[in-house]
């Protein structure tokens, strides 16, 4: 009998506080996993008052009894993460990156980008870091794995080639194809510092299941962000969700274990897309002010708004979520009234799921009495009664139990039912 892996994963539009979480629990696992998306991701972790950003390590990285894979069902790019690597000290030995992982260039960017320029007011409004393009490549089978970096001058060759063939394409954007000595140059760096780092994550993620080593995964983005169970088009490129665990790191459904699902006290958004419970008045605004939401990974204020029941149910179910972790209460401190969107309205109609097109959904809002602070408070029973009564009518709402709580960017500052 081997292991069985616990699970992190975000059940909004991204940003919930994944985070966060994964560092508090990365003191309890051997290691830490990340199975989707790129650097486009954004986790933040404060401790004692430091902070730290990261887009592609693992956030058990914090944690030096941890070790961290980067798993196949990631795009990576290589410049980037060599750079999020020189904020640690030495990684050797606590850093494995799968070989099937895929390679994320420079020029996938400068197509994203240029897509969408190309796409003006439906732009998606993506981070431009040139995610669509890698795993578009991955998916029409001419993607580079992390393996090819082994073997600077075969990949630039195939780069070359590939350049060379996709010319008319790349005209219509204004691409340039890459200096072929300078590309070499570029991707022999990358070697340099990342080929020790490479190896069969899956084997290892196997081996260390029958050793019965704790294995936390740690998603990225959130549940409606999901390439099929967002609200596409305006969706990240990837499988967000906890299935994405298994095929994004080699292991199957039945290696799972606890899922517990991030979802913050109210909603954010960055981007475009549909969010029926977005808050265009200053109650918006003071919740971005009072969240500092403006984006980790591209600095852009993120759309705020209030909790939304109906997509969390659907987070819910998607996932398997065990147990939610609230995130953020602290910022819903010193409202008189907290929302939560409890039903949409399409064609004017009542319903309780999420439609095809959320766009076409207005919500509906059932209001409760606010609070004055509960900043800091690490022990459910020291809640004021009025964030308790908010907490369980959640939990009754989405049919499933808040079992951490999160009353600040701190590690501490957690309460563990
Ligand atoms: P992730 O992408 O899901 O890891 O989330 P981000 O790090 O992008 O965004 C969450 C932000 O909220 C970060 O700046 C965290 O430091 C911060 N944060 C996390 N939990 C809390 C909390 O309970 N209260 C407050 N005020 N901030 C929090
Ligand atoms: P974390 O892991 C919030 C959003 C982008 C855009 C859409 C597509 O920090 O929660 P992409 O660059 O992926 O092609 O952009 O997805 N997005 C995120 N929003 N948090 C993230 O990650 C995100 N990663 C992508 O803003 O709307
Ligand atoms: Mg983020």
């Amino acid at each position: 009998m081997s292991t069985k892996a616990d699970l992190i994963v975000g059940l909004q539009w991204g940003d919930e506080g994944k985070g966060k979480i994964v560092d508090h629990m990365a003191q309890t696992h051997d290691y830490v996993c990340r199975f989707a998306g790129g650097h486009n991701a954004g986790h933040t972790i404060v401790i004692n008052g430091k902070k730290y950003a990261l887009h592609l390590i693992p956030s058990g990285v914090l944690n030096p009894n941890a070790k961290n894979i980067v798993g196949n069902g990631v795009v990576l790019s290589p410049k980037d993460f060599i750079i999020e690597m020189e904020q640690f000290d030495n990684l050797d030995g606590r850093l494995f990156l799968s070989d099937k992982a895929h390679v994320l260039l420079p020029y996938h960017a400068l197509i994203d980008q240029a897509r969408e320029r190309m796409k003006g007011d439906k732009a998606i409004g993506t981070t431009g870091k040139g995610i669509g393009p890698a795993y578009g490549d991955k998916i029409a089978r001419v993607g580079h794995r992390l393996g090819e970096l082994l073997n600077p001058p075969k990949l630039t060759a195939k780069i070359m080639a590939f350049f060379e063939m996709n010319k008319p394409i790349f005209d219509a954007m204004k691409l340039d194809a890459p200096n072929e000595s300078a590309l070499l140059a570029e991707l022999q760096g990358y070697k340099d510092v990342l080929g020790k780092y490479i190896c069969d994550t899956t084997q290892l993620m196997w081996k260390i299941m029958d050793e019965d080593k704790k294995i936390l995964l740690e998603g990225a983005q959130g549940t409606m962000l999901d390439i099929d169970h967002g609200t596409y088009p305006y969706v990240t490129s990837s499988t967000t969700v906890s299935a994405g665990a298994c095929s994004g790191l080699g292991i199957n459904p039945k290696d799972l274990g606890k899922v517990t699902g991030i979802a913050k006290a109210y909603c954010t958004r960055v981007g475009n897309g549909p969010f029926p419970s977005e808050d265009f008045g200053a109650e918006g605004d003071l919740l971005r002010k009072n969240g500092h939401e403006f984006g980790t990974t591209t600095g852009r204020p993120r759309r705020c708004g209030w909790f939304d029941a109906v997509a969390m149910r659907h987070a819910v179910r998607v996932n398997g979520v065990d147990q939610v972790s609230l995130m953020k209460l602290d910022v819903l401190d010193g409202f008189a009234e907290v929302k939560v969107c409890v039903a949409y309205e399409v064609e004017g109609k009542e319903i309780n799921y999420v439609p095809y097109d959320l766009e076409e959904a207005t919500p509906i809002y059932k209001s409760f009495a606010g609070w004055d602070k509960t900043e800091g408070v690490r022990d459910f029973d020291a809640l004021p009664d009025t964030a308790k009564a908010y907490i369980e009518a959640l939990e009754e709402m989405i049919g499933t139990k808040m079992g951490i709580i999160s009353t600040s960017p701190e590690r501490e500052d957690t309460i563990i039912r």
